[in-house]
């Protein structure tokens, strides 16, 4: 019961990663504020934490929208008392080389995937500091530390996130909050379907990947959600500006 009387807010919990991560930190004793722009996957999510005897409540929050972010955070403060954020609201992009990437697909993906978490660590450092401690999770990529071709737009903002990540543990670990991300490769989620779905022939490119990583599979979401759950707690205490791979070995082999 690692997150007995803490209230974790989770962004883009309505589906894949977030949810699963919403059910692990309740069936750990957690109060989840969950947050998505899908009120239906978010109102799901709380649905599934209740029938298993948890406890949370859903937020509708387009991560982008800076002042909304604000609000739902000094609300989550004020009601429950905010220990943990989880910045997991990610897009990616259709693959394309970088010079084939439109304008408006660019802003897109940097505006939910480094504006949003952005937008969430704002308007929680002066909270967590004020209170003394804190933890926040990003969600990066494999694409935070590799290349990924005709994916330069999402790469270039996981990279982002990662180095933001660092720079907050850095500035913040004085007052007590720590800082990490968590790195997945591929994960089994609508997200993951997604990318395969763009490809000419998806079952042989995801076989392909599949084979790339020495696991032989691909990440369960409640694989990537258990590494998110471990930093956030307090199992993690020495460990800030860390960035956690979960890539069943791709990037070593
Ligand atoms: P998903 O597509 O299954 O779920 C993403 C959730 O975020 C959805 O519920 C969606 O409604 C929500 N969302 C999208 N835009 C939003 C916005 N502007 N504001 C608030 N919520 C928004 O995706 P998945 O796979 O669970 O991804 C979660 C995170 O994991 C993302 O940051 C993604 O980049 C990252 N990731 C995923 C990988 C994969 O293979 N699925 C691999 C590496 C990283």
């Amino acid at each position: 019961m690692r997150f007995e009387n803490e209230t974790v807010l989770i962004t883009g919990a309505g589906a894949g990663i977030g949810r699963e991560t919403a059910l692990r930190i309740a069936d750990e004793g957690g109060f989840v504020v969950v947050t998505d722009v899908d009120e239906d996957g978010g109102d799901g999510t709380v649905e599934a934490i209740e029938d298993a005897g948890g406890e949370a409540v859903f937020q509708e929050l387009d991560v982008t929208d800076a002042d909304a972010f604000e609000a739902v955070v000094a609300t989550a403060t004020e009601e429950y008392g905010l220990d943990g954020l989880v910045n997991n609201a990610g897009v990616i992009q259709s693959p394309a080389d970088t010079e084939d990437v439109s304008e408006s697909t660019f802003e897109h993906v940097i505006d939910v995937n480094v504006r949003g978490v952005w937008n969430g660590c704002r308007a929680a450092l002066p909270r967590f500091k004020s209170q003394g401690g804190g933890s926040i999770v990003n969600v990066g990529s494999l694409a935070s530390f590799l290349g990924l071709p005709k994916q330069s737009a999402y790469s270039l903002s996981k990279g982002a996130v990662m180095n933001f990540t660092r720079s907050v543990a850095a500035e913040a670990g004085s007052e007590g909050v720590r800082a990490n991300a968590v790195c997945p490769g591929f994960v089994e989620t609508s997200m993951g379907e997604a990318y395969f779905e763009s490809m000419p022939d998806p079952e042989k490119a995801k076989e392909r990947a599949k084979r790339q990583y020495p696991l032989g599979r691909l990440a369960r979401p409640g694989e990537v959600a258990d590494a998110i759950a471990f930093l956030l707690s307090e199992e993690a205490s020495f460990i800030t500006g860390h960035g956690l791979v979960v890539d069943g070995g791709y990037s070593v082999s």
